[in-house]
């Protein structure tokens, strides 16, 4: 039975799919399955679209940037397990070969997840892991006040903690770029409230001094779950109560917001946070990695 699918597969595939540059006409549609793969200024990326008898398998969008070009893929769930993505991924590398060196995902991806199977498969190899944690915010929001209570009287001066409602989006957007190379398109386009699945501008919280950005702390909420995405600290203020500071202020607001748990990563090096889960005995969830593909 699994012989007759696949056999089925291939033959859709060598058939009676062609992979193609996306027509005016397809435009819409790929913005659609790859809402973030659109800037809202700047160039529109390069789009593949894969297509057959019925219609539309799967699309691709590349985008031009420097430092290996950001990869955004959709196969429509029909079409899945057909070698429709793989293929779609040949042809992008074979598009950007001799223009950079290397795909990279646009996103992060649990180590278990489909996605990182289907990434594996096609040659991508790790290029950042994260851990992930996942906390009990009500029982966890009042023992991080409690801990910044204590070290209270060491608190560098100055520091201010307010919503990313009320922050200058450009300095958050410098600081969360320069840390973060590789995600730096969708974690600065989310920053802006009319992206379609933007960082929530109350809960997320961002560190001042002096008027210049020093941290911040971006998530979204998905029930009564946050999902930080990014926790960024300037240098300066590293293996200190920044972070700290950063992750008190989102789980206390939370907390008052309904919110019963917390989801957050950080890199294995990052000292501070990864403390942070240990001592309020978060549970580990599966890593978060970015994927590139050299070229
Ligand atoms: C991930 C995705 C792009 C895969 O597309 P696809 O056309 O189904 O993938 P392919 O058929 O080309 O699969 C190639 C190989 O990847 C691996 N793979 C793909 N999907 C997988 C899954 N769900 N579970 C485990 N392995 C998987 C397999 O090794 C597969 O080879 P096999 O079918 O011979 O075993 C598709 O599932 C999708 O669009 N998901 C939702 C959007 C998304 O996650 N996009 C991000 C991609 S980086």
């Amino acid at each position: 039975m699994q012989t007759a699918v696949l056999l089925y597969c291939e033959v859709v595939i060598s058939l009676t799919t062609t992979i193609a540059a996306a027509t005016n006409a397809q435009a819409p549609l790929c913005r659609h399955l790859l809402p973030a793969a659109f800037p809202r200024v700047g160039a529109a990326p390069e789009l593949l679209v894969a297509s057959g008898a019925n219609g539309v398998h799967g699309v691709l969008a590349l985008d031009w940037v420097s430092d290996g070009f950001v990869l955004h893929l959709h196969v429509v769930p029909a079409s899945r397990r057909c070698g429709v993505g793989r293929a779609l991924v040949a042809q992008a590398a074979a598009m950007a070969r001799g223009e950079t060196r290397r795909l990279r995902t646009a996103t992060l991806v649990f180590e278990t997840s489909p996605e990182s199977a289907f990434l594996r498969s096609c040659g991508f190899t790790v290029t950042r892991r994260l851990l992930a944690f996942d906390t009990d915010g009500g029982r966890y929001g009042p023992t991080l006040s409690a801990l910044l209570r204590r070290a209270g009287k060491h608190v560098p001066p100055g520091l201010t903690v307010g919503p990313l409602a009320s922050a200058p989006a450009a300095g958050v957007a410098a600081l969360v770029g320069w840390q973060f190379g590789v995600l730096q398109h969708d974690a600065v386009a989310k920053l802006d409230p009319r992206h379609p699945d933007p960082y929530d501008q109350q809960l997320s919280q961002v560190l001042m001094r002096d008027g210049v950005v020093v941290g911040a702390i971006l998530g979204r909420r998905f029930g009564n779950i946050i999902e930080v995405d990014v926790n960024v600290v300037a240098p300066s203020l590293r293996h200190g109560l920044a972070n700290l500071m950063l992750l008190e202020a989102i789980m206390r607001l939370g907390e008052q917001a309904g919110v019963q748990r917390a989801r957050f990563s950080c890199e294995a090096h990052v000292r501070d946070t990864v403390n942070i889960g240990a001592r309020l005995s978060a549970a580990r969830m599966p890593d978060q990695l970015s994927y590139a593909l050299m070229l």
